[in-house]
């Protein structure tokens, strides 16, 4: 049974999708744990009442500055090691990394970031692609490395930008697609079913890693 450790910051509706997947999907995988790096996020509230293990590591503790990033990043790790975990999944998780933290956990830490990367990395992705006159946006699953919202692409949503969107409308559109596209992305990943060269990402089995409407 491999062992599956999330990272939220607030609503927690990915690490739902990935929960609920993998238990009715019967994935040889549990999720071990969901850790919040905010007391107050919402998912926490899900995943006690299904039964996960909690942890909270409140960065607002550690104050500002390199050496408290460092220190937070630290005892994260220490938190997240203690349900040693095969794969590392960043749902929703607002903070930035140290390449130490990445580096301990390469090749089984991934993130979705709410745009078609390697456009608009960062926030208010939704906002921009609008500004930017884009025709289409999306979300991008990808593994992360020690550089903000790059890293190989394990699978990507695309939306149309309609007339008349706003932010908030545009992003309910390409969550749907988060939901149905990031327990794929993390059911490949528990099941070794990548083949992962330079920037190249495979599913051995041949299953579409371009989700769409
Ligand atoms: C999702 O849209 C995710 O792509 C985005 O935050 C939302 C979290 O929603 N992630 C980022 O912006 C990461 N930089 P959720 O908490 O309901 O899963």
């Amino acid at each position: 049974m491999k062992r599956i450790v999330i990272l939220i910051s607030g609503r927690g509706s990915n690490m739902e999708a990935i929960v609920h997947a993998c238990r009715d999907q019967a994935w040889p995988a549990e999720v071990s744990a969901v850790v919040s790096n905010r007391p107050d996020a919402a998912g926490l509230t899900f995943a006690a009442n299904h039964g996960i293990a909690t942890a909270v590591v409140d960065h607002k503790a550690f104050g500002k500055g390199d050496a408290a990033r460092a220190a937070f990043d630290q005892e994260l790790a220490r938190v997240i090691d203690s349900y040693a975990p095969d794969v590392v999944v960043l749902a929703g998780f607002m903070r930035i990394l140290t390449p130490e933290f990445v580096q301990r956990y390469a090749g089984r830490l991934l993130n979705i970031h709410p745009s078609l990367l390697p456009s608009f990395p960062g926030l208010h992705t939704h906002e921009r692609a609008i500004e930017a006159g884009c025709r289409v946006a999306g979300a991008t699953v990808h593994l992360v490395t020690a550089e903000l919202d790059h890293g190989p692409i394990v699978a990507q949503a695309v939306v149309p930008v309609l007339d008349g969107d706003n932010a908030q409308a545009l992003a309910q559109r390409v969550l749907g697609l988060e939901h149905r596209m990031y327990p794929s992305a993390v059911r490949w990943m528990v099941c070794g079913e990548l083949a992962i060269s330079g920037n190249q990402v495979r599913h051995l089995g041949g299953e579409a890693q371009l989700f769409t409407l």
